[in-house]
């Protein structure tokens, strides 16, 4: 584990490094209709925290990676993950108003462009992707990747936990379980953090089962996270998450802290951190910082 101070250090850093990397692959201004590049630019210049392309990143160089080839694809998962809490924020879904400290894409450009701009992102993610394949790059790698990405975005992943989360709320009357809850933040949730892990992995040259390994890791770190979301939006405020806290009580959603109890979900989100960074430490190589970006991701406060 790294230390806070440092891990601070390094974390400002990564993001600063992601930052750029997102820059550099964003669409261009010309030839792109005014109010869409305006409301896409928005949205994924608003910040948040960029875990996913750092997770990406971190396994990569777990496994010895150090090539750009990695880029889009860092590049790429922000995009699917913006795109996806645009969709998120819709009146259709959790109607909620403010993200990443600013109103929502939908409360500034209205929800036909909310609706447009995250489809636009989605798709101009793929794009942003299949530019590795300019790279020299081994081929059979990318289309592995590419799969994993594809995979973990849609109907066997995070869109298939989204559709079932929609029943669970006031209009859908869906009362979910613990097998249930958890069916949806794996998919919801752990699916865009296992594929970004696995793209890492599998681009960096892992064997079959370190990234199964990885796909095993990176469900348990989603499945805590996305429950330190739900407690946060109990606990927290709308000033430190940068979004409407009780958004899951407004919609009726039934959520861990709910079925637990708000000690027993902390608690299981320990637990499972820890049961993460044990698999980590099975994998050959180390990374510390990744380490610590995990044990961190557990006990956020936004
Ligand atoms: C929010 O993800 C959606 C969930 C899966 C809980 P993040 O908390 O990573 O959001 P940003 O990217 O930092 O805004
Ligand atoms: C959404 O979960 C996860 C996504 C796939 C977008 P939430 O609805 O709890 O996420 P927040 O709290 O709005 O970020
Ligand atoms: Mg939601
Ligand atoms: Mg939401
Ligand atoms: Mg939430």
């Amino acid at each position: 584990m790294v230390n806070s101070e440092n891990f601070d250090k390094m974390m400002a850093e990564k993001v600063e490094y992601v930052q750029n990397v997102i820059k550099s692959f964003l669409p261009k201004k010309e030839n792109c209709p005014e109010t869409l590049y305006d409301a896409l630019v928005y949205s994924m210049e608003a910040g948040g925290k960029r875990l996913r392309p750092i997770l990406m990143l971190e396994t990569y160089r777990l496994f010895g990676g150090n090539k750009a080839v990695i880029e889009p694809f860092m590049a790429a998962i922000e995009m699917i993950h913006t795109s996806s809490l645009i969709h998120d924020d819709l009146p259709a879904i959790d109607n909620d108003e403010l993200r990443r400290g600013r109103k929502t894409t939908h409360a500034v450009y209205g929800e036909a462009m909310g609706i447009l701009s995250g489809d636009a992102l989605l798709n101009y993610a793929y794009e942003t992707a299949l530019e590795a394949f300019r790279y020299n790059f081994d081929r059979d790698s990318l289309f592995m990747a590419m799969k994993v990405l594809a995979a973990k975005t849609g109907i066997y992943g995070m869109l298939g936990g989204q559709s079932v989360d929609v029943e669970n709320d006031k209009k859908g009357n869906l009362s979910p379980d613990l097998g249930m809850l958890e069916y949806i933040h794996k998919h919801k949730t752990s699916a865009l953090i296992e594929a970004p892990m696995m793209i890492g992995a599998i681009l960096a040259g892992a064997q079959k089962g370190e990234i199964s390994c990885v796909e095993e890791i990176g469900g348990k770190i989603g499945l805590a996270f996305q429950i330190r979301d739900d407690i946060l939006d109990v606990i927290s405020t709308d000033d430190v998450l940068g979004k409407p806290v009780r958004s899951d009580a407004k919609n009726e959603k039934v959520t861990y802290a709910d079925l637990l109890g708000l000690e027993a979900a902390k608690k299981k989100v320990n637990d499972i951190t820890a049961e993460a960074i044990r698999l980590l430490q099975t994998l050959p190589g180390e990374n510390q910082f990744l380490e610590s970006l995990v044990e961190n991701m557990a006990n956020r406060n936004k």
